[in-house]
């Protein structure tokens, strides 16, 4: 059967070599402020890889069996200008979208990161976050169950920790279509889900916080929706306390310099939210 190679890009993704010492991997939430670079104890390999374009072809995809998903579906809230602003006019419309698309009873977001691309400028905090060019999944099982404890009552917690929970990210564009730096995922089923994931200390200022790093696997299946627009939305799913070994559990993910990005395509901006998400 011919490959249809049509609507696939060349690109080059950075993963994880582990440290040569044995010992565990850490990294920085925060950049340094002269350098850019975040502090860590291992360092990124590149990999050639081919990154499917799947538009026309989304129900191909879906949370339970890659691992992400994408919808479309406009929002409300626009301007993403001011955080306070986009906790009351965002999240609430953005809960009951993750609940109304995913039938889980509750979603509880935790966290989000708004994302501009600024060629140059090294800069990397909380307020000014870019692209992340390295294949990444935000929590490991450890870190899922410790967001449930950290952030919902202590009473409901153990009910919660029993039943299905997941950590869904809801990520869009914002302003305009995101063909510049877009988002790459990888299909859960071409990761061998012992082999290639590192749990990795995430150090916060406050806090340790843990991810998988990634290690290379040559049969990883790449996925991306061109020019997403912000009337579109993908949930990435990062932990399923389901573990019966089909569903999938998390999905790798890392934004890639799309060649084919045209010349004019304005800077890649984005909002993705975190969620705690639980099923009766
Ligand atoms: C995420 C993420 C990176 C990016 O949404 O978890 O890693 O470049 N995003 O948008
Ligand atoms: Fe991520």
């Amino acid at each position: 059967m011919a490959i249809d190679t049509a609507d696939t890009v060349t690109a080059t993704l950075h993963y994880f070599s582990p440290p040569e010492d044995g010992s565990k991997p850490y990294i920085y939430i925060n950049a340094d402020a002269s350098t850019g670079q975040r502090q860590r104890n291992w360092v990124t390999v590149p990999h050639e890889v081919q990154v499917e374009n799947i538009r026309g072809k989304e129900d191909t995809v879906s949370l339970d069996t890659t691992g992400f998903q994408y919808y479309r579906r406009s929002v409300k809230h626009t301007t993403f200008e001011n955080d306070e602003v986009i906790e009351k006019e965002y999240y609430p419309e953005s809960i009951e979208l993750v609940k109304e698309l995913t039938g889980a009873s509750r979603a509880v977001i935790f966290d989000h990161t708004i994302r501009r691309r600024r060629p140059g400028e090294v800069e990397d905090t909380p307020q000014k976050r870019q692209p992340v060019p390295q294949v990444h999944i935000d929590q490991t099982p450890e870190s899922a169950r410790a967001r449930v404890r950290r952030h919902l009552p202590e009473g409901d917690v153990p009910k919660l920790l029993a039943g299905r929970f997941q950590i869904i990210n809801l990520w869009r564009p914002i302003s305009h279509p995101a063909y510049d730096w877009p988002l790459a995922l990888c299909d859960y089923r071409s990761v061998d889900r012992h082999n290639d994931v590192v749990p990795t200390t995430l150090k916060y200022p406050d806090h340790d916080g843990e991810t998988y790093s990634v290690k290379f696997n040559p049969g990883n299946k790449w996925k991306y929706l061109r020019g997403m627009s912000p009337e579109e939305l993908v949930l990435i799913k990062c932990y399923d306390s389901k573990d019966d070994g089909v569903t999938a559990n998390f999905t790798p993910h890392t934004a890639f310099e799309d060649s084919t990005t045209p010349k004019d395509a304005p800077l890649r901006e984005s909002i993705e939210l975190r969620l705690l998400v639980f099923y009766d």
